[in-house]
């Protein structure tokens, strides 16, 4: 029987590529989100993956409408990407609180309530749960003083999933992305690498408002392994995402070589994000296997060839 698997935020960027690697499996996506741009569902998937596709219109702040879709559409498994990120957590603290913080208890609590035919949750964490003051590479046990809102929001969904499980056994797998690319990323602090090349494909330059070295990963790929840790959520496991590290100054240097027309026309602040530059990455591999990605450079080119797609 093929699984049932819920994504929510489905419409933002790791959502559609979530819901991909879904389909890719040969199962079935229902999405959930309280947005209607589906934009990112349009340059991710073809008109036939998109048919393939429930989408639910709802709130993850709403328990009792999260509950009723688990049940109404027979969800097998959870895959939790709905939030509000940096920016609009900074600019509406208490909605940020809502969504990320509520609405990620109120995922555990209606899995808690089903793990008859739910084995756990796959939700994300982030790299912001580190702040500057983090060694690096940052240790996988965790940040201790993030910078952001974001960021103690971020920390308060991995207190929630340590917490389902020792108390509920509820198992999960909470996944710490860093820099996310690839097509679909448009918005947040760290999307400006993906805008750039957006604007590569336009023949277009960009300026990229931050620096310094990160680990960049590849939104394909991101997805792929939210899919992957729902099928085994074990105890609370929190990892890091195995990304690329890169300078700014070779996050430009890849996008050139796919765009050698725009050369010179991408510039970037020097000022670094405020997280650790490396993060340590071995948990995520040792609990749901290898994760093959793509170099910087071979991502850089398939987000602009699929760019120039939209633009053709
Ligand atoms: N993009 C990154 O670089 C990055 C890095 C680390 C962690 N993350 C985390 O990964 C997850 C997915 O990130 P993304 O880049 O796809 O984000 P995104 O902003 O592209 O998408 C988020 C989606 O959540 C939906 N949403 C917001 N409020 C909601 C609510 N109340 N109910 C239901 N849906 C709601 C939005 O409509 C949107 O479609 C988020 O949890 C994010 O914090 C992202």
């Amino acid at each position: 029987m093929n699984e049932r698997v819920l994504v929510t935020g489905a419409l933002g960027c790791l959502g559609a590529w979530a819901v991909k690697a879904v389909l890719e499996d040969g199962d079935e996506p229902v999405g959930y989100d309280v947005g209607d741009a589906t934009h990112r569902l349009e340059l991710i998937l073809s008109r036939e993956e998109r048919e393939r596709l429930t989408l639910v219109r709802g709130d993850i702040t709403e328990l009792e409408a999260l509950g009723r879709t688990l049940d109404e559409h027979g969800i097998t498994r959870v895959v939790h990407l709905a939030a509000l990120q940096v920016p609009f957590c900074r600019a509406d603290p208490v909605l940020g609180a809502q969504v990320n913080v509520l609405g990620t208890v109120n995922v555990f609590e209606t899995v808690k309530e089903r793990l008859d035919r739910i084995p756990g949750v796959a939700y994300a964490s982030s790299a912001a749960v580190y702040g500057p003051g983090d060694p690096s590479p940052a240790p996988e046990s965790g940040g201790t003083a993030p910078a952001t809102f974001y960021g103690v929001t971020k920390q308060a969904n991995e207190g929630t999933a340590r917490l389902y499980w020792a108390e509920s056994d509820v198992p999960s797998i909470g996944i710490r992305p860093y820099v996310v690319y690839g097509p679909g990323r448009d918005q947040g602090m760290t999307s400006g690498p993906t805008q750039a090349m957006a604007a590569a494909a336009r023949g277009e330059g960009f300026a990229i408002s931050y620096g310094g070295v990160a680990q960049y990963d590849y939104a394909p790929a991101v997805g792929r392994a939210f899919v992957t840790a729902s099928t085994a959520p074990a105890g609370a496991v929190v990892a890091n995402f195995p990304g690329v590290r890169a300078s700014m100054a070779e996050v430009v240097a890849a996008i050139e070589v796919a765009a050698p027309e725009i050369a010179g026309r991408i510039t970037f602040e020097e000022a670094p994000l405020p997280f650790p530059a490396e993060l340590q990455a071995r948990a995520l591999e040792e609990a749901i296997g290898p994760l093959p990605q793509p170099s910087l450079a071979e991502g850089s080119g398939e987000t602009i060839e699929r760019f120039r797609g939209l633009t053709a």
